[in-house]
């Protein structure tokens, strides 16, 4: 039985016996576990697990604010690549892992995962699988950047497999277009809404002027511009990121000097997790084309639109831990499937 089918039937039966009341079914399957999945899952086994990741996190943080953005990343890196199994920390002697894929070049935040894990392993030894420190240390991300603070579930286990062309197939490159986006997202069981609430992301970070030098100096190959871009946008980019190696084909930023510079992904609000992406996006095209693309989709758009004229965002928020908790559940590993590693960074090869 299929696990879209095994969460319908339990929740038909929690409508049934009266236990869901009321609310949407999106609602509804994000407030009931995921099979193998609970909130809480470490309160008897390691019962100072989320306390030692939130610990860790405000101090990894104080040292480094930039750290947010990036392992706030680092968990949709994961959960898109054979699921929230923590193989993205993996790694491989022969530059073969998923940490060596073109989109996990510009990748930040392995030290503070394994910092964490080895804390983790001196209060509750084997206990506490890397998959779910990732998530936790995501959701604490956001929470210590003024974002919301979410239930995060865990029970997820760890695989052992990591591989750059399973990275380079599933993570959707910045000059997708909105059906080249809903494809990717799809696969993974995340519709439209879901692409529209989770890009919100990108209201915290920088990105290295490589992912998306292209719309600036050689759009079509004939040295244009994107039209999409709003203009003064586009001249306030070019001055931060002058043309440079690279720029074309290495959609991650390390070709060259021009490439490597970095720019915060919604400027004037970089650190701060609030609804500023979506006006940025509305009015400018956003930084790379797959957040342009929002505006071209009625269901995304309208939710950008929405959005960007909200006078609170209560209801981004919401929705926002609902996605993420939709995007932690992604082909997971549970019961006795996979492992708890003692350490997350062990080598594949
Ligand atoms: C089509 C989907 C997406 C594309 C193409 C995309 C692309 C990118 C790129 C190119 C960067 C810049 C990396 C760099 O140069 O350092 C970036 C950064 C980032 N992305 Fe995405 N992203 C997508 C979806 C998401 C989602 C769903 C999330 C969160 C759930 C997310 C969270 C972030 C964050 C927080 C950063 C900033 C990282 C930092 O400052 O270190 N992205 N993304």
């Amino acid at each position: 039985m299929s696990r879209e089918l095994e969460l319908l039937l339990f929740l038909l039966a929690l409508r049934a016996s009266g236990e869901v009341v009321a609310g949407s079914a999106e609602a509804a399957a994000a407030a009931a576990a995921w099979p193998g999945l609970q909130v809480g899952f470490y309160h008897a086994k390691c019962p100072v697990a989320e306390d030692v990741v939130l610990g860790e996190m405000r101090m990894i943080l104080e040292e480094d604010p930039t750290l947010a953005p990036s392992l706030l990343r680092m968990h949709y890196h994961d959960c898109f690549v054979q699921g929230c199994d923590g193989s993205i920390m993996l790694r491989s002697r022969s530059g073969k892992g998923e940490r060596d894929a073109t989109p996990n070049r510009s990748m930040r935040g392995y030290d503070a995962i394994n910092r964490i894990k080895a804390r983790l392993e001196t209060v509750c030894s084997l206990t506490v699988s890397c998959a779910d420190i990732i998530a936790m240390a995501a959701r604490d991300a956001v929470y210590l950047s003024k974002g919301p603070w979410y239930d995060v579930e865990t029970g997820r286990r760890d695989g052992d497999v990591s591989v750059a062309e399973y990275a380079e197939n599933d993570l959707a490159p910045p000059d997708s277009n909105i059906v080249d986006v809903k494809t990717f997202f799809s696969v993974k069981s995340l519709n439209a809404k879901d692409i529209a609430v989770l890009f919100g992301c990108h209201s915290i970070g920088t990105s290295h002027c490589g992912a998306f030098q292209k719309r600036l100096y050689n759009f079509t190959g004939r040295m244009d511009q994107d039209p999409s871009l709003d203009a003064g946008y586009a001249a306030k980019l070019k001055k931060l990121c002058p043309p440079g190696h690279g720029h074309d084909h290495d959609h991650d930023g390390h070709g060259g000097a021009g490439g490597a510079a970095k720019v915060p992904m919604d400027p004037g609000s970089g650190f701060t997790f609030d609804l500023s992406y979506y006006r940025h996006v509305l009015a400018t095209g956003g930084l790379f084309q797959s957040d342009g693309s929002l505006r071209d989709d009625p269901v995304t758009r309208g939710y950008v639109e929405k959005l960007a004229n909200a006078s609170s965002s209560s209801e981004y928020f919401a929705d926002f831990a609902a996605a993420m908790v939709k995007m932690g559940r992604t082909d997971v590993l549970t019961g006795d499937l996979g492992a708890v590693r003692p350490t997350c960074d062990s080598l594949v090869d």
